[in-house]
């Protein structure tokens, strides 16, 4: 395409440059790439945060330098994440698995977050005539996810026509542009009050860190996911401590197996032994009626702020 540029416009160069100017020159930097925007994006800084990557996006900036390592983190668009690092533009990324998978780019997953958990569904309306995967043969499947939906499709030997889309998917149906639905469900209310049903689950996805799989800047790589990867345990475990007699303890080890294994300690009367074993969270308050169920005492819950294990 020729474009012709009036003689009297003066061309300034284009913003673009300034923003490539400024990344070549942290060429030799790890670049990890966060959502901009969103929940994703509080959740990301909170977690590199607290993996001690020490950084402050100024405004609106679209990078930051975190402090006393040669990391920078770029902020981007969820969606552009998984191309930009399958790319080399970054070496590490925050995004969903979801997202990753639309991508169908070769990535290498570190890490998962233990965040953004929810599933990618076929959602039809509740008294439809449409049953089984098979009866969407010709019908329009509206999605902001083409690429794997066309798999699902192709999976079951259906033919239909997809409809693609950014947002808003779910009111697809009652506009009249779509016979059934692709999309996220997490809680399930946006279904509800669209009056959807699932009609099949095509997959499950959680917020991930991703990395480029010919990155140069490999072994600060691994110190990053070794240091995120101790928070989410952190997050995802609590320490729990209790005193059980000793004739229970084989008992009271299948309880609380611990991460690897409990600590086990002597108390001074010989009768009783001191637990100490990492627990999930959301298993907590079951596992201490279990144990006070089997004689145990002195249980009590910390909070894990971080671990290496
Ligand atoms: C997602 C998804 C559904 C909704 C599901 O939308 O597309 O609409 O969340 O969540 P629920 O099961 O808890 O109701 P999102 O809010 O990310 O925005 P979008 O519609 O622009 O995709």
């Amino acid at each position: 395409m020729v474009i012709s540029v009036p003689n009297n416009l003066t061309l300034r160069p284009p913003r673009l440059c300034v923003k490539l100017n400024l990344s070549q020159s942290m060429t030799e930097n790890l670049r990890i790439g966060v959502p901009s925007k969103g929940r994703l994006a509080e959740i990301s800084t909170e977690l590199l945060l607290e993996a001690g990557l020490r950084f402050r996006r100024q405004d609106r900036s679209l990078f930051a330098r975190v402090k006393e390592m040669p990391i920078d983190v770029t902020f981007l668009r969820t969606d552009d994440i998984p191309i930009l690092c399958a790319e080399g533009a970054i070496d590490l990324g925050i995004t969903g698995a979801d997202l990753v998978a639309e991508s169908g780019v070769t990535l290498v997953e570190r890490l998962t977050l233990g965040v953004g958990n929810c599933r990618l569904a076929v959602c039809v309306p509740e008294e439809g005539k449409i049953d089984s995967p098979k009866a969407l043969a010709n019908q329009r499947v509206a999605t902001s996810f083409p690429n794997v939906t066309q798999g699902y499709l192709s999976k079951h030997g259906v033919v239909a026509h997809t409809v693609k889309l950014t947002g808003s998917v779910e009111v697809m149906i009652a506009l009249g542009i779509a016979d059934a639905i692709v999309d996220l469900v997490e809680t399930g209310s946006t279904l509800a009050a669209n009056r959807l049903r699932i009609l099949d689950e095509i997959g499950r996805y959680e917020t991930v860190l991703i990395q480029n799989p010919k990155t140069s800047h490999r072994a600060l790589c691994d110190r990053v996911v070794r240091r995120l990867e101790g928070v989410v345990i952190a997050r995802a475990y609590s320490l729990l401590e209790y005193n059980v007699p000793a004739k229970k303890l084989a008992e009271a080890e299948k309880i609380t197996p611990g991460y690897n294994s409990p600590t086990v300690n002597r108390l001074e009367d010989a009768n009783w032994c001191s637990v100490r074993a990492m627990v999930k969270r959301g298993e907590v308050i079951g596992i201490m009626e279990q144990l006070e169920a089997l004689g145990a005492t002195a249980i009590l819950e910390t909070a894990i702020a971080n671990c290496r294990l």
